[in-house]
Protein backbone atom coordinates (compact mmCIF):
# COMPACT_ATOMS: atom_id res chain seq x y z
CA UNK A 1 0.00 0.00 0.00
CA UNK A 2 2.86 2.74 0.42
CA UNK A 3 4.56 1.52 -2.80
CA UNK A 4 5.36 3.45 -5.57
CA UNK A 5 4.17 2.62 -9.33
CA UNK A 6 7.69 0.52 -9.97
CA UNK A 7 8.86 2.03 -13.36
CA UNK A 8 11.36 -0.81 -14.08
CA UNK A 9 10.89 -3.14 -16.64
CA UNK A 10 8.33 -5.71 -15.76
CA UNK A 11 8.73 -9.45 -16.46
CA UNK A 12 8.00 -10.74 -20.03
CA UNK A 13 3.66 -12.05 -19.47
CA UNK A 14 0.63 -13.53 -21.79
CA UNK A 15 -2.17 -12.02 -20.20
CA UNK A 16 -5.31 -13.95 -20.58
CA UNK A 17 -8.64 -11.90 -20.43
CA UNK A 18 -11.85 -14.22 -19.51
CA UNK A 19 -14.90 -11.81 -20.00
CA UNK A 20 -13.19 -9.68 -22.42
CA UNK A 21 -16.73 -8.07 -23.62
CA UNK A 22 -17.56 -7.46 -20.32
CA UNK A 23 -18.55 -4.02 -18.58
CA UNK A 24 -15.87 -3.78 -16.24
CA UNK A 25 -13.13 -5.17 -18.96
CA UNK A 26 -14.24 -2.60 -21.08
CA UNK A 27 -14.69 0.27 -18.51
CA UNK A 28 -11.65 -0.24 -15.96
CA UNK A 29 -9.44 -2.72 -17.37
CA UNK A 30 -8.79 -2.46 -21.16
CA UNK A 31 -8.41 1.48 -20.55
CA UNK A 32 -5.96 0.56 -17.54
CA UNK A 33 -4.10 -1.31 -20.15
CA UNK A 34 -4.18 1.12 -22.92
CA UNK A 35 -2.89 3.40 -20.10
CA UNK A 36 0.03 0.74 -18.86
CA UNK A 37 1.38 0.84 -22.88
CA UNK A 38 1.59 4.21 -23.33
CA UNK A 39 3.45 4.96 -20.48
CA UNK A 40 5.88 1.93 -21.71
CA UNK A 41 4.72 0.43 -17.99
CA UNK A 42 4.92 -3.24 -19.41
CA UNK A 43 7.69 -5.53 -20.23
CA UNK A 44 8.00 -4.73 -24.19
CA UNK A 45 7.20 -9.14 -24.11
CA UNK A 46 3.54 -8.58 -22.62
CA UNK A 47 1.10 -10.50 -25.06
CA UNK A 48 -2.65 -10.23 -24.14
CA UNK A 49 -4.97 -13.40 -25.15
CA UNK A 50 -9.36 -12.05 -24.74
CA UNK A 51 -11.10 -14.88 -24.30
CA UNK A 52 -14.42 -15.14 -25.72
CA UNK A 53 -17.72 -17.48 -26.61
CA UNK A 54 -18.76 -15.36 -29.89
CA UNK A 55 -16.15 -14.37 -32.82
CA UNK A 56 -15.00 -11.79 -31.97
CA UNK A 57 -11.92 -9.89 -33.92
CA UNK A 58 -9.07 -7.83 -32.47
CA UNK A 59 -9.50 -4.88 -34.20
CA UNK A 60 -13.41 -5.30 -32.56
CA UNK A 61 -11.90 -4.76 -28.96
CA UNK A 62 -9.65 -2.34 -30.34
CA UNK A 63 -12.28 0.16 -30.97
CA UNK A 64 -14.04 -0.67 -27.70
CA UNK A 65 -10.76 0.51 -26.34
CA UNK A 66 -10.59 3.40 -28.47
CA UNK A 67 -14.00 4.44 -27.42
CA UNK A 68 -13.80 3.84 -23.55
CA UNK A 69 -10.26 5.51 -23.43
CA UNK A 70 -11.47 8.76 -25.33
CA UNK A 71 -14.72 8.97 -23.15
CA UNK A 72 -12.66 9.50 -20.16
CA UNK A 73 -9.40 11.11 -20.93
CA UNK A 74 -8.54 13.66 -23.69
CA UNK A 75 -5.22 12.55 -25.61
CA UNK A 76 -6.12 9.57 -26.69
CA UNK A 77 -2.74 8.44 -29.00
CA UNK A 78 -4.08 6.04 -31.85
CA UNK A 79 -0.11 5.05 -31.99
CA UNK A 80 -0.69 3.47 -28.59
CA UNK A 81 -3.61 0.87 -30.23
CA UNK A 82 -1.09 0.12 -33.23
CA UNK A 83 1.63 -0.90 -30.67
CA UNK A 84 -1.14 -2.56 -28.82
CA UNK A 85 -2.26 -4.67 -31.50
CA UNK A 86 1.02 -6.35 -32.58
CA UNK A 87 0.79 -7.99 -28.96
CA UNK A 88 -3.32 -8.82 -29.04
CA UNK A 89 -4.71 -11.95 -30.31
CA UNK A 90 -8.60 -13.45 -29.46
CA UNK A 91 -9.52 -16.82 -28.99
CA UNK A 92 -13.36 -18.09 -29.01
CA UNK A 93 -13.44 -19.91 -25.68
CA UNK A 94 -16.47 -21.65 -24.56
CA UNK A 95 -15.58 -21.65 -20.69
CA UNK A 96 -17.51 -25.28 -20.35
CA UNK A 97 -15.82 -26.56 -23.58
CA UNK A 98 -12.66 -28.67 -21.93
CA UNK A 99 -11.99 -28.25 -25.91
CA UNK A 100 -11.28 -24.94 -25.96
CA UNK A 101 -8.94 -24.81 -22.83
CA UNK A 102 -6.46 -27.20 -24.84
CA UNK A 103 -6.84 -24.60 -27.44
CA UNK A 104 -5.61 -21.85 -25.15
CA UNK A 105 -2.78 -24.36 -23.90
CA UNK A 106 -1.53 -24.74 -27.43
CA UNK A 107 -1.97 -20.96 -28.01
CA UNK A 108 0.11 -19.81 -25.24
CA UNK A 109 2.71 -22.41 -26.19
CA UNK A 110 2.70 -20.69 -29.72
CA UNK A 111 2.91 -17.33 -28.56
CA UNK A 112 5.93 -18.69 -26.00
CA UNK A 113 7.67 -20.25 -28.95
CA UNK A 114 7.81 -17.41 -31.31
CA UNK A 115 8.74 -15.04 -28.00
CA UNK A 116 11.40 -17.06 -26.94
CA UNK A 117 11.23 -16.73 -23.87
CA UNK A 118 9.48 -18.25 -20.72
CA UNK A 119 6.19 -16.13 -19.99
CA UNK A 120 4.72 -15.44 -17.01
CA UNK A 121 1.15 -16.67 -17.46
CA UNK A 122 -1.71 -14.68 -15.95
CA UNK A 123 -5.47 -15.93 -16.65
CA UNK A 124 -7.48 -12.37 -15.66
CA UNK A 125 -10.90 -13.72 -14.52
CA UNK A 126 -13.53 -10.70 -14.72
CA UNK A 127 -16.48 -13.15 -15.09
CA UNK A 128 -20.11 -13.52 -13.44
CA UNK A 129 -19.54 -15.76 -9.55
CA UNK A 130 -21.44 -18.95 -11.21
CA UNK A 131 -19.18 -19.69 -14.03
CA UNK A 132 -16.15 -18.77 -11.67
CA UNK A 133 -15.52 -22.09 -10.17
CA UNK A 134 -15.70 -24.19 -13.58
CA UNK A 135 -13.18 -21.76 -15.27
CA UNK A 136 -10.87 -22.36 -12.56
CA UNK A 137 -10.87 -26.02 -12.41
CA UNK A 138 -11.09 -26.59 -16.14
CA UNK A 139 -7.95 -24.17 -16.18
CA UNK A 140 -6.01 -26.73 -13.82
CA UNK A 141 -7.26 -30.06 -15.68
CA UNK A 142 -6.04 -28.78 -18.55
CA UNK A 143 -2.67 -28.17 -16.40
CA UNK A 144 -2.97 -24.58 -17.02
CA UNK A 145 -2.34 -23.87 -13.51
CA UNK A 146 1.77 -24.73 -13.74
CA UNK A 147 4.13 -22.12 -15.65
CA UNK A 148 5.34 -21.97 -18.97
CA UNK A 149 7.35 -24.97 -20.67
CA UNK A 150 10.46 -23.05 -21.01
CA UNK A 151 10.75 -22.66 -17.05
CA UNK A 152 9.62 -23.28 -13.69
CA UNK A 153 7.40 -20.25 -12.92
CA UNK A 154 3.81 -20.82 -11.42
CA UNK A 155 0.82 -19.17 -13.70
CA UNK A 156 -1.34 -16.91 -11.18
CA UNK A 157 -5.30 -16.04 -11.16
CA UNK A 158 -6.38 -12.74 -10.84
CA UNK A 159 -9.79 -12.50 -9.93
CA UNK A 160 -12.77 -10.11 -9.17
CA UNK A 161 -15.01 -9.96 -6.32
CA UNK A 162 -17.12 -10.87 -5.33
CA UNK A 163 -15.66 -13.98 -3.77
CA UNK A 164 -18.48 -16.23 -3.41
CA UNK A 165 -22.39 -15.16 -2.11
CA UNK A 166 -21.83 -15.91 1.92
CA UNK A 167 -19.85 -18.05 4.02
CA UNK A 168 -21.26 -21.07 2.65
CA UNK A 169 -20.01 -20.17 -0.69
CA UNK A 170 -16.83 -18.47 -0.06
CA UNK A 171 -15.46 -21.20 1.54
CA UNK A 172 -16.51 -23.35 -1.02
CA UNK A 173 -14.84 -21.50 -3.48
CA UNK A 174 -11.24 -21.05 -1.72
CA UNK A 175 -11.32 -24.76 -1.00
CA UNK A 176 -12.52 -25.47 -4.52
CA UNK A 177 -9.58 -23.10 -6.18
CA UNK A 178 -7.50 -24.89 -3.90
CA UNK A 179 -7.57 -28.11 -5.51
CA UNK A 180 -5.65 -26.34 -8.48
CA UNK A 181 -3.85 -23.31 -7.59
CA UNK A 182 -2.37 -22.17 -4.29
CA UNK A 183 -2.46 -19.46 -2.55
CA UNK A 184 0.43 -17.76 -3.77
CA UNK A 185 -0.69 -18.14 -7.35
CA UNK A 186 -4.09 -15.91 -6.29
CA UNK A 187 -4.15 -12.30 -6.68
CA UNK A 188 -7.86 -11.05 -5.42
CA UNK A 189 -8.99 -7.63 -6.56
CA UNK A 190 -9.89 -5.18 -4.10
CA UNK A 191 -9.28 -2.01 -6.43
CA UNK A 192 -10.22 0.79 -3.75
CA UNK A 193 -7.17 -0.23 -1.93
CA UNK A 194 -5.29 0.95 -5.43
CA UNK A 195 -6.73 4.29 -5.04
CA UNK A 196 -4.30 6.78 -4.17
CA UNK A 197 -5.62 8.07 -1.07
CA UNK A 198 -5.93 4.40 0.26
CA UNK A 199 -2.49 4.06 -0.61
CA UNK A 200 -1.38 7.03 1.94
CA UNK A 201 -3.30 5.71 5.11
CA UNK A 202 -0.51 3.33 6.46
CA UNK A 203 2.48 6.13 5.24
CA UNK A 204 0.30 8.78 6.57
CA UNK A 205 -0.36 6.94 10.06
CA UNK A 206 3.25 5.44 10.40
CA UNK A 207 5.08 8.72 9.52
CA UNK A 208 3.10 11.32 11.42
CA UNK A 209 3.52 11.17 14.96
CA UNK A 210 1.31 13.18 16.20
CA UNK A 211 -1.55 11.24 14.69
CA UNK A 212 0.46 7.52 15.43
CA UNK A 213 0.48 8.81 19.15
CA UNK A 214 -2.87 9.07 19.60
CA UNK A 215 -4.59 6.38 17.21
CA UNK A 216 -6.39 4.39 19.49
CA UNK A 217 -10.17 4.67 21.69
CA UNK A 218 -8.61 7.30 24.38
CA UNK A 219 -8.58 10.04 21.62
CA UNK A 220 -10.63 8.84 18.75
CA UNK A 221 -14.11 8.60 19.30
CA UNK A 222 -15.28 7.46 15.94
CA UNK A 223 -14.65 5.88 12.29
CA UNK A 224 -16.74 6.80 9.29
CA UNK A 225 -16.40 4.52 6.18
CA UNK A 226 -18.54 5.82 2.94
CA UNK A 227 -18.69 5.35 -0.37
CA UNK A 228 -21.58 6.89 -1.75
CA UNK A 229 -22.23 6.72 -5.12
CA UNK A 230 -24.76 8.85 -7.63
CA UNK A 231 -24.94 6.35 -9.93
CA UNK A 232 -27.36 3.52 -9.79
CA UNK A 233 -27.10 -0.22 -10.78
CA UNK A 234 -26.33 1.45 -14.56
CA UNK A 235 -27.94 -1.79 -16.36
CA UNK A 236 -26.32 -4.63 -14.20
CA UNK A 237 -29.77 -5.98 -12.78
CA UNK A 238 -29.11 -9.66 -12.77
CA UNK A 239 -25.97 -9.34 -11.08
CA UNK A 240 -27.34 -6.45 -8.29
CA UNK A 241 -30.80 -8.54 -7.89
CA UNK A 242 -28.67 -10.85 -6.31
CA UNK A 243 -25.83 -9.22 -4.81
CA UNK A 244 -26.82 -5.48 -3.17
CA UNK A 245 -25.32 -3.32 -1.62
CA UNK A 246 -23.83 -4.98 1.38
CA UNK A 247 -22.16 -8.17 -0.68
CA UNK A 248 -21.07 -5.92 -3.29
CA UNK A 249 -19.37 -2.90 -1.40
CA UNK A 250 -18.93 -3.10 2.77
CA UNK A 251 -18.13 -6.94 2.40
CA UNK A 252 -14.91 -6.25 -0.06
CA UNK A 253 -14.09 -2.70 -0.43
CA UNK A 254 -14.94 -0.93 3.06
CA UNK A 255 -14.21 -4.24 5.09
CA UNK A 256 -10.48 -3.96 2.91
CA UNK A 257 -10.32 0.50 3.56
CA UNK A 258 -11.40 -0.79 7.37
CA UNK A 259 -8.01 -3.32 8.04
CA UNK A 260 -5.60 -0.14 7.13
CA UNK A 261 -7.36 2.25 9.18
CA UNK A 262 -7.20 0.16 12.53
CA UNK A 263 -4.28 -2.00 12.06
CA UNK A 264 -1.26 -2.46 14.21
CA UNK A 265 1.55 -0.51 11.88
CA UNK A 266 4.27 -4.10 11.79
CA UNK A 267 7.21 -3.24 11.97
CA UNK A 268 8.27 -4.48 9.04
CA UNK A 269 6.50 -3.38 6.33
CA UNK A 270 6.42 -6.47 4.00
CA UNK A 271 3.13 -8.08 2.19
CA UNK A 272 3.24 -10.95 4.77
CA UNK A 273 3.22 -8.62 7.91
CA UNK A 274 0.99 -6.14 6.77
CA UNK A 275 -1.62 -8.99 6.22
CA UNK A 276 -1.48 -10.62 9.56
CA UNK A 277 -2.17 -7.54 10.98
CA UNK A 278 -4.95 -6.80 8.74
CA UNK A 279 -6.22 -10.20 9.26
CA UNK A 280 -6.45 -9.26 13.10
CA UNK A 281 -7.89 -6.17 12.59
CA UNK A 282 -10.83 -8.30 11.14
CA UNK A 283 -10.62 -11.00 13.28
CA UNK A 284 -10.96 -8.43 16.44
CA UNK A 285 -14.70 -7.39 14.65
CA UNK A 286 -17.66 -8.45 16.16
CA UNK A 287 -20.98 -9.50 13.87
CA UNK A 288 -23.80 -7.24 14.51
CA UNK A 289 -25.61 -9.35 17.22
CA UNK A 290 -29.40 -10.40 16.01
CA UNK A 291 -31.33 -8.90 18.58
CA UNK A 292 -29.20 -5.09 17.90
CA UNK A 293 -29.91 -5.37 14.20
CA UNK A 294 -32.86 -2.76 14.36
CA UNK A 295 -30.18 -0.25 15.96
CA UNK A 296 -26.99 -1.07 14.50
CA UNK A 297 -27.93 -1.09 10.71
CA UNK A 298 -30.53 0.47 8.32
CA UNK A 299 -31.08 -0.50 4.79
CA UNK A 300 -32.70 1.10 1.82
CA UNK A 301 -33.63 0.98 -1.99
CA UNK A 302 -33.83 3.53 -4.24
CA UNK A 303 -36.93 4.64 -5.85
CA UNK A 304 -36.71 3.76 -9.22
CA UNK A 305 -34.63 0.29 -8.54
CA UNK A 306 -37.97 -2.24 -8.81
CA UNK A 307 -38.46 -1.12 -12.10
CA UNK A 308 -35.07 -1.08 -13.35
CA UNK A 309 -34.91 -4.57 -12.44
CA UNK A 310 -38.39 -5.81 -13.54
CA UNK A 311 -38.91 -6.72 -9.56
CA UNK A 312 -41.96 -4.46 -8.22
CA UNK A 313 -41.23 -7.14 -4.72
CA UNK A 314 -37.26 -6.73 -5.04
CA UNK A 315 -36.50 -6.52 -1.99
CA UNK A 316 -32.63 -5.88 -2.64
CA UNK A 317 -31.33 -2.97 -0.85
CA UNK A 318 -29.60 -0.64 -2.31
CA UNK A 319 -28.18 1.10 0.60
CA UNK A 320 -26.52 -0.13 3.74
CA UNK A 321 -25.23 1.45 6.73
CA UNK A 322 -24.27 -0.32 9.61
CA UNK A 323 -21.83 -0.30 12.84
CA UNK A 324 -19.61 -2.53 14.28
CA UNK A 325 -17.28 -2.73 16.73
CA UNK A 326 -13.70 -4.34 17.94
CA UNK A 327 -13.10 -6.52 20.63
CA UNK A 328 -8.83 -5.40 20.43
CA UNK A 329 -8.39 -3.14 23.60
CA UNK A 330 -6.93 -0.62 21.53
CA UNK A 331 -10.50 0.24 19.83
CA UNK A 332 -12.61 -0.92 23.00
CA UNK A 333 -16.07 1.11 22.50
CA UNK A 334 -15.26 3.02 19.27
CA UNK A 335 -18.32 3.01 16.31
CA UNK A 336 -16.86 2.05 13.24
CA UNK A 337 -19.39 3.28 11.01
CA UNK A 338 -19.92 1.45 7.37
CA UNK A 339 -22.17 2.97 4.76
CA UNK A 340 -23.00 2.71 0.80
CA UNK A 341 -25.69 3.79 -0.98
CA UNK A 342 -26.67 4.10 -5.17
CA UNK A 343 -28.25 6.94 -7.02
CA UNK A 344 -27.48 9.50 -3.85
CA UNK A 345 -27.04 13.10 -4.06
CA UNK A 346 -23.18 12.93 -5.28
CA UNK A 347 -20.32 10.34 -5.14
CA UNK A 348 -17.58 10.39 -2.94
CA UNK A 349 -15.38 7.60 -0.55
CA UNK A 350 -13.97 8.76 2.08
CA UNK A 351 -12.56 7.19 6.01
CA UNK A 352 -13.57 9.90 8.44
CA UNK A 353 -11.68 9.53 12.30
CA UNK A 354 -13.17 12.05 14.97
CA UNK A 355 -11.12 12.91 18.08
CA UNK A 356 -12.76 14.26 20.85
CA UNK A 357 -16.91 14.21 21.40
CA UNK A 358 -18.99 15.84 19.53
CA UNK A 359 -19.66 19.15 18.97
CA UNK A 360 -16.05 19.57 19.98
CA UNK A 361 -14.11 17.27 17.74
CA UNK A 362 -11.41 17.43 15.29
CA UNK A 363 -11.91 15.09 12.40
CA UNK A 364 -9.45 13.88 10.38
CA UNK A 365 -10.40 12.84 6.84
CA UNK A 366 -8.98 10.96 4.12
CA UNK A 367 -10.68 11.70 0.45
CA UNK A 368 -10.26 8.83 -1.84
CA UNK A 369 -12.79 10.06 -4.36
CA UNK A 370 -13.19 13.01 -5.50
CA UNK A 371 -10.74 15.74 -4.83
CA UNK A 372 -8.49 12.87 -3.49
CA UNK A 373 -6.58 14.34 -0.23
CA UNK A 374 -6.48 14.33 3.40
CA UNK A 375 -8.16 17.11 5.42
CA UNK A 376 -7.89 18.02 8.88
CA UNK A 377 -10.76 20.20 10.65
CA UNK A 378 -10.07 22.79 13.24
CA UNK A 379 -11.95 25.05 15.45
CA UNK A 380 -10.41 28.25 15.55
CA UNK A 381 -11.36 31.97 16.45
CA UNK A 382 -13.32 34.12 14.10
CA UNK A 383 -11.22 37.35 13.47
CA UNK A 384 -12.14 40.71 14.63
CA UNK A 385 -13.59 42.19 17.79
CA UNK A 386 -14.90 38.50 18.99
CA UNK A 387 -14.33 35.55 20.46
CA UNK A 388 -16.61 33.10 18.51
CA UNK A 389 -14.91 30.19 17.08
CA UNK A 390 -15.34 28.97 13.63
CA UNK A 391 -14.81 25.06 12.11
CA UNK A 392 -12.44 25.73 9.53
CA UNK A 393 -9.70 22.75 7.65
CA UNK A 394 -6.33 22.28 7.07
CA UNK A 395 -6.09 20.67 3.24
CA UNK A 396 -4.28 18.44 1.62
CA UNK A 397 -5.48 17.86 -2.18
CA UNK A 398 -3.16 15.77 -4.27
CA UNK A 399 -4.22 18.17 -7.49
CA UNK A 400 -2.72 21.18 -5.74
CA UNK A 401 0.48 19.43 -3.60
CA UNK A 402 2.11 17.55 -6.58
CA UNK A 403 0.85 19.26 -9.69
CA UNK A 404 2.84 17.42 -12.26
CA UNK A 405 1.27 14.26 -10.80
CA UNK A 406 -1.82 13.47 -12.83
CA UNK A 407 -3.87 10.15 -10.35
CA UNK A 408 -3.59 6.57 -11.89
CA UNK A 409 -6.45 4.80 -12.22
CA UNK A 410 -6.56 1.93 -9.62
CA UNK A 411 -6.81 -0.56 -12.14
CA UNK A 412 -3.53 -0.17 -13.70
CA UNK A 413 -1.60 -0.22 -10.21
CA UNK A 414 -3.62 -3.65 -9.93
CA UNK A 415 -2.25 -5.03 -13.18
CA UNK A 416 1.16 -4.09 -12.69
CA UNK A 417 1.22 -5.50 -9.26
CA UNK A 418 -0.54 -8.45 -10.10
CA UNK A 419 2.05 -9.52 -13.33
CA UNK A 420 4.99 -8.26 -10.46
CA UNK A 421 3.58 -10.81 -7.95
CA UNK A 422 3.48 -8.59 -5.15
CA UNK A 423 0.56 -9.92 -3.05
CA UNK A 424 -0.06 -6.32 -0.93
CA UNK A 425 -2.49 -5.27 -2.67
CA UNK A 426 -4.83 -8.20 -2.86
CA UNK A 427 -7.24 -9.89 -0.15
CA UNK A 428 -6.20 -12.93 1.03
CA UNK A 429 -8.32 -16.05 1.56
CA UNK A 430 -8.65 -15.72 5.38
CA UNK A 431 -9.60 -11.87 4.88
CA UNK A 432 -12.16 -12.51 2.71
CA UNK A 433 -13.74 -15.32 5.17
CA UNK A 434 -13.42 -12.91 8.30
CA UNK A 435 -15.21 -10.39 6.19
CA UNK A 436 -18.04 -12.70 5.31
CA UNK A 437 -17.84 -13.98 9.17
CA UNK A 438 -18.42 -10.63 10.16
CA UNK A 439 -21.85 -9.85 7.81
CA UNK A 440 -23.20 -13.53 7.87
CA UNK A 441 -25.20 -13.00 10.85
CA UNK A 442 -26.99 -9.28 9.45
CA UNK A 443 -27.16 -10.97 6.01
CA UNK A 444 -29.27 -14.12 7.80
CA UNK A 445 -31.27 -11.24 9.66
CA UNK A 446 -31.91 -8.88 7.09
CA UNK A 447 -32.83 -12.46 4.76
CA UNK A 448 -35.74 -13.17 7.39
CA UNK A 449 -38.07 -9.80 6.61
CA UNK A 450 -37.51 -6.60 4.61
CA UNK A 451 -39.86 -4.44 6.87
CA UNK A 452 -36.89 -2.23 7.80
CA UNK A 453 -36.29 -1.42 4.09
CA UNK A 454 -36.37 1.82 3.31
CA UNK A 455 -37.55 3.45 -0.46
CA UNK A 456 -35.84 6.55 -0.91
CA UNK A 457 -35.72 9.35 -3.54
CA UNK A 458 -32.81 8.97 -6.56
CA UNK A 459 -30.79 11.53 -6.07
CA UNK A 460 -31.18 12.23 -1.98
CA UNK A 461 -28.73 11.69 0.77
CA UNK A 462 -30.64 8.17 1.31
CA UNK A 463 -31.89 7.01 4.88
CA UNK A 464 -31.60 8.79 8.26
CA UNK A 465 -28.92 6.84 9.83
CA UNK A 466 -28.50 9.06 13.46
CA UNK A 467 -30.06 6.21 15.26
CA UNK A 468 -26.92 4.37 14.45
CA UNK A 469 -24.63 6.25 16.39
CA UNK A 470 -25.02 5.70 20.42
C1 LIG B 1 -17.56 -2.07 -7.78
C2 LIG B 1 -19.01 -2.33 -7.48
O1 LIG B 1 -16.75 -2.95 -7.05
O2 LIG B 1 -17.23 -0.73 -7.43
C3 LIG B 1 -19.91 -1.32 -8.19
O3 LIG B 1 -19.37 -3.64 -7.89
C4 LIG B 1 -19.46 0.11 -7.89
O4 LIG B 1 -21.27 -1.49 -7.81
C5 LIG B 1 -17.96 0.26 -8.14
O5 LIG B 1 -20.19 1.00 -8.72
C6 LIG B 1 -17.46 1.61 -7.71
O6 LIG B 1 -16.11 1.75 -8.04
P1 LIG B 1 -15.45 3.19 -8.17
O7 LIG B 1 -14.01 2.94 -8.35
O8 LIG B 1 -16.10 3.86 -9.33
O9 LIG B 1 -15.79 3.91 -6.89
Amino acid sequence: MHKDLPTTALEPTILVIFGITGDLAERKVLPALYHLFANDLVHPQTYLVGTSRRDISVADILKRIEHAVTAHTDGFDPAVLQKMATHFSMLKVDPTVDADYAQLRDRLQQIEDKAGVCLHRLFYLSIPPQVYGGIVQRLGQNGLNTGCSHGVTASRLLVEKPFGYDLHSAQELISKTSEHFSEEQIFRIDHYLAKETAQNILTFRQHNPLFNQIWNHRHITGVSITAIESIGIEGRGNFYEHVGALRDLVQSHLMQLLSPTLLDIPSDMTADAIHKAKQSVLDSITPVPADQVANRSVRGQYQTYREEVHNPDSTTETYASLVLYSQDPRWEGVPLKLTTGKALKIKRTSITVDFGDQPHSNRLQFRLQPNEGITLALRVKKPGLTSAMEETTMDFAYHTAFQAHSPRDAYERVLIEAIRGDHLLFATDEEVLASWRILQPLLDEWAKSSADLVIYPSGSDGPDTSKLIP
